[in-house]
């Protein structure tokens, strides 16, 4: 094992992507990276990761920026909460006067969990800490055939399987930060979740115990599948002369806090003879565990606007061009766009 081990960072340092945090595998953007590589592929998160550079280049300036701000610029990358804890976390360590430099240190920081305090630790300080994310996850079920019993029982086991690979890396003479990255490279470009990875290209195949019996496309086992919600919901879009709609902020505490959205009553001061129904569509999208039907109400005012007042109710009205200066979620862009194409016209 400790050969092929040998092997899998040679394999790493042959095709290992240019990723822009590898150059400079500084605390700052190796932070970043993990964070928004929580539940995102790496081609998805790539241009996020570009724009947000550019506008919060250091720990400092994130620190300094306000929550509207980060919002808008995490717009279209989903889980809206490490934005949050990311401008929460870049004022702890500005406090703090540096970036913490230990396990514990690391996990203090709002968003990071164990994976993400391993990997800053890993890749930035090349620290001997283990790492456990869904990659590494398949890479050790499959080499060590280690079976799914209790959720938390098969994570522990894990943890322990990730430390000793580690350590035998370390024997081998490996650096826990190429280690690490080879580890999740792997997973990404051979290791991958279909049933016949390309198992003759993997550096660990000669001690991969799943191949070696011919069992690959049995391991990881399956997880017992979460039962998915459906949830239905009603917005309203209430479009001006001059096709302004009205938008309006979700509170402290809401699940979309902080995002903008169509409103699902009607604002006060909205004068409903004023308003015409034009008829409703519906959009469908996926957060988590629930899979949301939104049906959108499409009204015509015909009056003026100014009779809302948008200080007094925490809502504004807006063009549809001003989408992308606006953090907002995936419900609202989905819902406009439809009513966009369709001339603001729904089924009756
Ligand atoms: N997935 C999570 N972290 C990663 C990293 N640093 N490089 C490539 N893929 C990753």
């Amino acid at each position: 094992m400790k050969e092929n081990l040998s092997n899998l960072v040679r394999w790493y340092k042959k095709n290992a992507r240019p990723l822009p945090w590898r150059q400079n595998p500084a605390f700052y953007p190796v932070w970043i990276s993990e964070v928004m590589l929580q539940q995102t592929q790496v081609a998805t998160m790539l241009p996020f990761y570009e724009r947000w550079m550019r506008q919060f280049p250091d720990v400092e300036s994130l620190a300094a920026s306000s929550e509207e701000d980060v919002l808008r610029w995490w717009s279209g990358l989903g889980y809206y909460r490490r934005a949050r804890n990311l401008r929460l976390g870049a004022k702890q360590i500005v406090e703090q006067g540096s970036f913490p430099t230990t396990l514990e240190g690391w996990l203090e920081i709002s968003g990071v969990g164990a994976y993400t305090a391993g990997a800053i630790l890993s890749i930035a300080e090349n620290q001997a800490a283990p790492i456990l994310d869904g990659n590494v996850e398949r890479i050790l079920a499959r080499v060590l055939r280690i079976s799914r019993g209790k959720e938390a029982t098969y994570k522990k086991k894990m943890w322990k399987a990730s430390a000793q690979l580690l350590a035998l890396a370390l024997e081998a003479k490996q650096p826990p930060r190429l280690f690490n990255q080879a580890l999740m490279e792997l997973g990404a470009l051979i290791c991958t979740p279909i049933k016949e990875p390309d198992c003759h290209r993997c550096p660990l195949a000669t001690s991969c115990e799943s191949h070696q019996r011919g069992q690959v496309d049995r391991f990881p086992q399956k997880k017992k599948r979460k039962v998915i919600q459906e949830v239905a919901e009603t917005s309203l879009l209430l479009l001006d002369s001059e096709e302004k709609f009205w938008v309006c902020q979700a509170q402290e505490g809401t699940w979309r806090a902080g995002l903008w959205d169509l409103p699902q009553v009607f604002p006060k001061g909205v004068p409903r003879k004023a308003l015409r129904f034009r008829g409703s569509i519906e959009t469908h999208h996926v957060v988590t565990h629930h899979r949301i039907t939104r049906t959108t109400q499409i009204y015509r005012w015909s009056g003026k606007v100014k009779k809302i007042n948008a200080s007094s109710q925490n809502g504004k009205w807006i063009h549809g061009e001003e989408l992308d200066q606006l953090p907002v979620g995936a419900a609202l862009k989905k819902a406009f766009e439809k009513a966009r194409l369709q001339g603001f016209e729904g089924a009756c």
